[in-house]
Parts: C-alpha cells; structure tokens; sequence
C-alpha cells in the first residue's frame, strides 16, 4: 500500500491517521492479539488516554449510552495516574512501532504543569496533548473554553518543554477559532479537535432519570461529523499551526474531508470501537482514493 508520510510538529509520520484519546487501549490490544498488532498497527501516531496527576477511578456506571449515530460517554478519566502511567504504561506504549503523544489533564495550572516537565523528560514521548476541556478549580472556567484563560496556561507551560505541545479544543466553547489563536499566540505547536459535546440520555423505563451514572456525558461519533467539520474549517482559517482534525470519521472520504477543511492529519475515535482495525481501513482508504484525487498530499509535509 502506497503511504504518505506527513511530518506533524516536526515528527515524522508514516501517515496522517492518530487515534482519538482514550478510544484505543493498546496496552489491551497488545494482549488481545499479540506481537500481530505491533506488525499491522492501525495508527501512525499513539495518543495515550489522558493521564491525571492522581489515579481516579472515573465516573459510576453506566457510562456509554448508543444514539443512532454514534455514542455518549461518561467514563471519567479513569487513569493510573502520572506515577502509575509512567512505570506501568509508557514502558509497554514505548514498543509500540509509532511515535507516542501523551495526553495530559490537570484541575489548575500548576498540576498541569508538573504532568508536562514530567512527560517532558521522557524521551519515549514525541509529543504532548493537553486536554483542556476541564475546568480550572482554581477559577472555575474550562481552561479549555476561554481564550484569555487557555493563553494563560500556555504561557505557563510553554517554558517546560521543548516538545511539541497539541491543544486539544472543546467544542463546548463559545468560540473555538480563538482559542486556538489564543493557544497559537501563547505557543502552542498544533490544535486538535474536536473533543466530545456535552450530551444526555433519559433512563428507557421511562422514570425520567438520566442514563449515565454522571447524569451527562460527551457524545461521538458520526452524530458529531458535521459539527466537527465546520469547526475544523473555522479553525483551520485562524491558525497557521497545523489542525488535528476528528469527530465522527468512519471512511476514507471523512478522512479526506476533514484534510480538505485544513487539517493536516486526523484522528479515529468511536469507529475503533465497532472495529479495531478501523484506522488502518480508514488510512488505506484515504491513500487509495481520495488523497490523490484531491491533491491532499502533495505538499507532502505541515
Ligand atoms: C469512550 C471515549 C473516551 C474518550 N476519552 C478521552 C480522553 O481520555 N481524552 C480526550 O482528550 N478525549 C477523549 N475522548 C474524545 C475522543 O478522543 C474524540 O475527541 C471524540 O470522541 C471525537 O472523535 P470520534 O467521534 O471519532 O470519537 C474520548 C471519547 C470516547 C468515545
């Protein structure tokens, strides 16, 4: 199969297909088939689950819910913590055969800052994501949602490290194009987006009481594609960092529309559910039939 390597925050990449945080568990996948998924790995980049400075169990049950095109999730940010993450999981994500981006979330500037100086000094780690779609304790805003204040945490962290740093962008903003310009201004390497929208479900017995256990949760999947399209497009207009495009992509031609909007790669999310194999189709897709149509690679590099 043909492959067209892109070159993301100055890392080279075999391809443009990442997964989306926390809807790949390589660490499970690797048990479930073996050394067979070092050989056919589905992504040209690893993006771990975010990580937390504290273990936390994540949200009570239940915690998915079906739509008809997609799903909800409340699961919480289950995690080993930083500790947990770093002597556990990155030794076994270290072997995987793509670079590694390690996604990051803290509840105030300053653990957001000790999980990057230390994620920073791992050479395991390409790059690095910040999930800001929580909010600062200190605050109350999501860091993620307000210009001014995503501005203020780049300039924080910007300091600590010399990796690439990706700012992963809520979709629950009122205006997303500038706070990628805000992250852009303040240092940021690239954007991606987009994460889930806020979404609920009621209980089927019809007792009016919400589904998840956390009463909300994020919805993806095809449900999203639209919305995430659009404000790839919008964003990709703001910035000249590249755009990490993702929501709802099944296809090769998804994939090649969320290209054509401006992104310079994109990510496979709920679709790795339904098949794990989904990002290799996808990728392959998007090689074989629309890459070339539409003149997608030429440049070759972002
Ligand atoms: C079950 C599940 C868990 C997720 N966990 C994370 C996470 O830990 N960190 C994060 O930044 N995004 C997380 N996401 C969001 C995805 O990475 C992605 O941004 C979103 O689902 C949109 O892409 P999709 O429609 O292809 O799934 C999660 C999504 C799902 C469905």
């Amino acid at each position: 199969m043909t492959r067209h390597p892109v070159t993301l925050c100055g890392v080279e990449l075999q391809g443009p297909v990442l997964n989306g945080s926390g809807t790949f568990d390589a660490i499970a996948a690797r048990r479930a088939f073996g050394d067979e998924l070092l050989e056919k790995f589905p992504f040209d980049c690893f993006v771990s689950k975010t990580i937390t400075i504290a273990p936390r169990q994540g949200n009570p049950p239940p915690r998915l819910w079906e739509t008809p095109a997609g799903m909800i999730n409340s699961i919480g940010l289950p995690n080993k913590g930083l500790n947990g993450f770093l002597a556990g999981d990155l030794p076994q994500l270290a072997e995987l055969p793509v670079p590694l981006c390690v996604s990051v979330m803290g509840f105030s500037h300053d653990e957001l800052a000790q999980l990057v100086a230390a994620v920073s000094s791992r050479d395991e780690v390409a790059l690095i994501e910040l999930n800001v779609s929580c909010p600062n304790v200190e605050t109350g805003t999501i860091m993620g949602a307000d210009p001014s204040e995503t501005a203020r945490l780049l300039e924080r962290l910007r300091p600590l490290t010399e990796k690439p740093l990706i700012v992963k962008l809520t979709p629950n903003a009122t205006d997303p194009p500038a706070v990628a310009k805000a992250a852009e201004e303040a240092g940021a390497d690239a954007v991606s987006l987009i994460n889930t929208l806020r979404g609920m479900a009621l209980h089927p017995d019809g007792s009016g009481r919400p589904w998840l256990g956390a009463g909300t949760g994020g919805v993806s999947g095809p449900a999203v594609r639209a919305i995430a399209l659009a404000q790839v497009a919008s964003v990709s207009q703001a910035v000249a960092i590249p755009v990490i495009g993702m929501g709802g992509i099944e296809s090769g031609r998804d994939a090649a529309d969320f290209l054509s909007a401006g992104a310079s790669a994109i990510a496979v999310g709920t679709a790795s559910f339904r098949d794990p194999a989904a990002g290799s189709r996808i990728g392959a897709e998007l090689a074989a039939d629309f890459g070339q149509e539409r003149g997608l690679f030429a440049a070759g590099a972002h």
